[in-house]
């Protein structure tokens, strides 16, 4: 049996099983009764009203990579300025902040890095086969010159000399930290209607040259930053028939690498196939935006 028949005939069983298990949880008041917000759970003094929840499942679930629909509109200081502070207030190893944000303006500083950027896509380009090369000569995979704003975050390795809390036995937490930075700037940038896109294909001595930065300092993220004419429903590479999102139930291990459970042995498997489309209500829908 192929992949894709596996795939439609799980898809099939989970839909009749989400069914079933509809009916059995509605009669089942105490265990499954909903938690609308922590506060029906714990002290709700911290706790956020459904409503601020709900803007924040609903920037996770409509960001997007965005790399053709960038408008030319100026994005504001204030904007700007409210994004990068949402980056910076992203979790560090032992609080080392070790991020930069290099925001780049200047037409000239885009198109070395764009041409950086043809380089090494048409590298990348000949590693697929045949039809598969064809697709990706197809995507559209960065937005450098259309984007007003592109903005360069990176990670100085050194920024709090050799021994950093939390950083001993794993050195790369500090290259994870500047992706948190990374992260929290795309979502607050969605929050603020903007879209981002990152371009990680270009080769980091290339991008390095363009930008001047030094050879401690390690690039880890050029971000193309703009306003949007829309911003698609569903990843592009999705669109474009690259790739889907995979089950979600297929990716949760329990007290084990790869100890897999079904919906019948496993209560949090089945409350994952019943929420399987919990990102849906969040969508914000738009005449423009690709299924
Ligand atoms: C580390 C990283 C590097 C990426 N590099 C590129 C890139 O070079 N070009 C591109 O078009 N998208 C790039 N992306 C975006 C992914 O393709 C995108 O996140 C994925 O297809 C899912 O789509 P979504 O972000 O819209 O949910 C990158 C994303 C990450 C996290």
């Amino acid at each position: 049996m192929t992949l894709s028949q596996k795939t439609g005939l799980r898809e099939t069983k989970r839909r009749l099983d989400r069914r079933v298990l509809y009916f059995s949880i509605k009669g089942n008041t105490l265990e499954n009764k909903p938690v609308e917000n922590c506060a029906d759970l714990v002290n709700q003094d911290f706790c956020f009203t459904q409503e601020e929840r709900d803007a924040l499942y609903k920037t996770i679930f409509n960001r997007r990579d965005v790399r053709g629909q960038f408008k030319p509109d100026a994005i504001p200081d204030e904007v700007l300025a409210r994004v990068l502070q949402a980056a910076h207030h992203a979790p560090s190893v032992g609080f080392m902040q070790p991020w930069n944000f290099i925001v780049i303006r200047s037409k000239e500083t885009k198109l070395r890095v764009h041409q950086g950027f043809v380089e090494a896509n048409e590298e990348a380009a000949k590693l697929f086969k045949a039809e598969r090369q064809e697709t990706y000569r197809n995507l559209k995979l960065e937005g450098i010159k259309e984007s007003p704003i592109n903005i360069c975050i990176t990670c100085d390795r050194n920024r709090c000399g050799p021994h950093v809390l939390g950083r001993t036995h794993i050195k790369t937490t500090d290259l994870y930290s500047s992706v948190c930075a990374v992260q929290n700037l795309w979502l607050a940038a969605r929050a603020e209607g903007l879209g981002v896109g990152w371009v990680s294909i270009i080769k980091q001595q290339a991008l390095k040259d363009a930008l001047n930065i030094p050879d401690d300092i390690v690039p880890i993220a050029y971000l193309c930053v703009g306003y949007v004419s829309h911003f698609n429903k569903k990843p592009d590479l999705e669109n474009a028939g690259w790739r889907k999102r995979l089950p979600l139930e297929d990716l949760v291990f329990f007290d084990q690498w790869n100890e897999q459970r079904n919906a019948e042995e496993d209560s949090l498997i089945k409350q994952i196939e019943l929420d399987a489309d919990f990102s849906e209500q969040f969508m914000q829908y738009d005449e423009n935006a690709l299924e």
